[in-house]
């Protein structure tokens, strides 16, 4: 697929069929993360893989309680959840920039190396979904993070189920301008 096929075929995938990802896959989408560009190349996040479908589900029964109940079928379905995890703030010249600027450069990493990752899957026929609503207090306590280290954002990922329909985009009059906001 060239990347303007990848870009526009990709779709937030809820419903995974029952087949197991190999890990030379998960790999590929993880190198795709792993070369993004970051902050002082500070490279804040860690990716926790869990495929084991036991240790995932159990997760799910923790993290997606109370509040977060809607999004439990999502991360039960999916073959594999990826734990996005962060060291807050980033390296130090990160945090002494967010500091003088008040940007949070270490969110805008994670954010492209995900993206990187997603990207990368589409390219191999798999299928993934951001999940943010999850209890992040839990996911930090199942996976015992270190006190510094935060989980912001799960990723599903597996063999797509469904072809959802594009969802609406604002037009461009409506993001961008041009010399002016
Ligand atoms: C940071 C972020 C968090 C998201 N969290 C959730 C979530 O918790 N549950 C969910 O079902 N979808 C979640 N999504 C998926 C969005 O709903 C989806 O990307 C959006 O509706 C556009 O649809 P599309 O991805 O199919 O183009 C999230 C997406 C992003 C980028």
């Amino acid at each position: 697929m060239t990347l303007d096929e990848i870009i526009k075929s990709r779709r937030s995938i809820r419903k995974y069929q029952d087949k197991t990802v190999p890990r030379e896959l998960i790999e590929q989408c993880l190198e795709a993360a792993r070369l993004a560009p970051s902050a002082c190349n500070s490279q804040p996040y860690r990716f926790v893989i869990l495929d084991d479908k036991a240790t995932k589900n159990s997760f799910c029964e923790n993290v997606f309680t109370g509040l977060y109940a809607n999004c439990k079928n999502l991360g039960m379905n999916a073959s594999v959840l990826i734990a996005v995890c962060t060291k807050a703030g980033g390296n130090i010249t990160t945090r002494l920039g967010q500091v003088i600027s008040g940007t949070k450069f270490y969110l805008i990493d994670t954010g492209i190396a995900v993206e990187h990752l997603v990207l990368k899957a589409q390219d191999l026929g798999l299928g993934t979904c951001w999940i943010g609503w999850f209890n992040t207090k839990k996911a930090k306590k199942f996976l015992k993070l270190p006190f510094d280290v935060k989980c912001e954002i799960l990723i599903a990922l597996g063999y797509p189920d469904e072809e959802p329909s594009p969802r609406p985009r604002k037009e461009f009059k409506d993001i961008i301008s041009y010399n002016k906001y």
